[in-house]
């Protein structure tokens, strides 16, 4: 397994044993700040709230929560998670195993989806050096790329982030380099939002 997926083990596993299935056993600081990331993402999702017939990977699931924002919302479609901490599964399945939802242990995207969505997968970068995380980051949007009909979406923090709020472990990305990225590699429609007040930035690509 690569190390850049060895190391988000290390860091989640103790998280969401230490805290539970909550925004903190996730490492995001509040519930809202989680949600508001769920609204931007849910951008992608060009269909009507009533429409059943989709289907959505959520890739870093955590414990599912987006998929219970997602039934919240009114939304009926076939939901996949994928995390690759065993302990975020367990506790997914505990909290929605029992409805329409598939959750998956690994890092591998298999089949195809309409949709795909993360949020929150490529923040803790530690001691790999930027470029080298930049590679990883690239790598994962080709899957993205790769196992989406309809389009995906993801963030990261962004580089315009206040300096004295910034950390070493962490990884701030270039907003202008990822949009010009997917525009040039994925698609021609792919849209940058970057006015939500937290920092980090979300980009819709859509096929
Ligand atoms: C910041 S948490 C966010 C969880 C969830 N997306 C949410 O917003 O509640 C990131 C999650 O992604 C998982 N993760 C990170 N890199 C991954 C990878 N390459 N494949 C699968 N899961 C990954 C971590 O284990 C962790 O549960």
């Amino acid at each position: 397994m690569k190390k850049e997926i060895l190391q988000q083990i290390d860091y989640f596993c103790n998280k969401i044993k230490q805290f539970g299935s909550n925004n903190r056993g996730v490492d995001w600081n509040s519930e809202e700040a989680q949600r508001v990331r769920y609204d931007q993402l849910s951008k992608i999702l060009s269909v009507e709230t009533s429409e059943k017939d989709f289907s959505i990977c959520d890739y870093g699931c955590g414990y599912g929560y987006y998929f219970g924002y997602l039934k919240e919302r009114g939304y009926h479609c076939q939901y996949t998670g994928i995390d690759v901490v065993t302990g975020m599964i367990e506790e997914a399945k505990k909290i929605y195993g029992e409805e329409e939802t598939e959750f998956v242990v690994g890092s591998e995207i298999a089949g195809e989806y309409d949709y795909i969505v993360e949020s929150g997968i490529f923040n803790i970068r530690q001691e790999i050096s930027n470029e080298e995380w930049t590679q990883y980051v690239i790598g994962v949007l080709e899957e993205f790329n790769k196992h989406s009909n309809k389009g995906f979406a993801f963030n990261c923090l962004t580089k315009y982030s206040d300096v004295d709020h910034m950390k070493d472990y962490l990884y701030y990305a270039d907003p202008c380099f990822f949009f010009d990225y997917c525009k040039t590699h994925f698609s021609r429609n792919v849209a940058l939002l970057h006015d939500y007040e937290i920092y980090d930035f979300t980009i819709l690509v859509r096929k």
